[in-house]
């Protein structure tokens, strides 16, 4: 099948690869953009562990082509910490121990992250209302319906509620350093090439986006202008 070229921006990185029409976008992000927070459950659209942001709301990726999302900016639960410093939803979810094999829990931060962003102060019926979409084997979801809670109350009391991509790239701007946001330099992905390629090439490498010496370019820039 024939391979179309894809751009589109992840958690302020752009990424531009190859894909068959075919081809899902979670997996585009797993395999091409190497961000594999974003997990596959069920792959038909019930359980909600493929959710990320897709020009701000909230999507099942394994239900939409790659191509869908050309020129698309999305955000994935890799966006959601600033360095190690985790997102109130995340530091939520750990408070109050809202995840135990955390297979699903990708979906629920994403998911939670658009439905505070909507409703800061949900009641507990809204909460559940709002997570109907998101299934969880593990917790019985009513831990994770307090983290939810507190996450909102968190953000009510004034916690920081950008995501931690948002906020790299607005300091990265007012250093001079450069821009997260905005036109930004492609990043190449490899090519999907399936089974046409050569046999015995690293698989890993081949998943893994050629973005690593631009990032590193970037970090020794940053602290050259700090
Ligand atoms: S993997 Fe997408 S909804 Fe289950
Ligand atoms: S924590 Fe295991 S499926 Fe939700």
């Amino acid at each position: 099948m024939a391979l179309r070229q894809i751009t589109l921006r992840v958690n302020g990185t752009t990424y531009a690869g190859e894909a068959e029409p075919r081809k899902t976008l979670a997996d585009f992000i797993r395999e091409d953009c190497g961000l594999t927070g974003t997990h596959l459950g069920c792959e038909h659209g019930v359980c909600g562990a493929c959710t990320i942001l897709m020009d701000g709301e909230a999507v099942r990726s394994c239900l939409l082509f790659a191509v869908q999302a050309e020129g698309a900016e999305l955000m994935t639960v890799e966006g959601l910490a600033d360095g190690d410093r985790l997102h109130p939803i995340q530091q939520a979810y750990w408070d109050h121990h809202a995840l135990q094999c955390g297979f699903c829990t990708p979906g629920f931060l994403i998911t939670t992250y658009a439905f505070l962003r909507d409703n800061p102060t949900p009641s507990e019926r809204e909460i559940r209302e709002g997570l109907a979409g998101n299934l969880c084997r593990c917790t019985g979801y009513q831990n994770i319906v307090k983290a939810v809670a507190a996450a909102g109350e968190m953000r009510s009391a004034g916690a920081e509620f950008e995501p931690g991509w948002a906020a790299r790239a607005r300091r990265e701007s007012r250093a001079g350093a450069p821009a997260a946001t905005g036109p930004q330099p492609s990043v190449a992905g490899p090519r999907l090439t399936g089974d046409a390629e050569p046999a015995g090439k690293d698989t890993k490498a081949r998943r893994r986006p050629k973005h690593t010496a631009a990032r590193t370019r970037g970090r020794r820039q940053r602290k050259s202008n700090r």
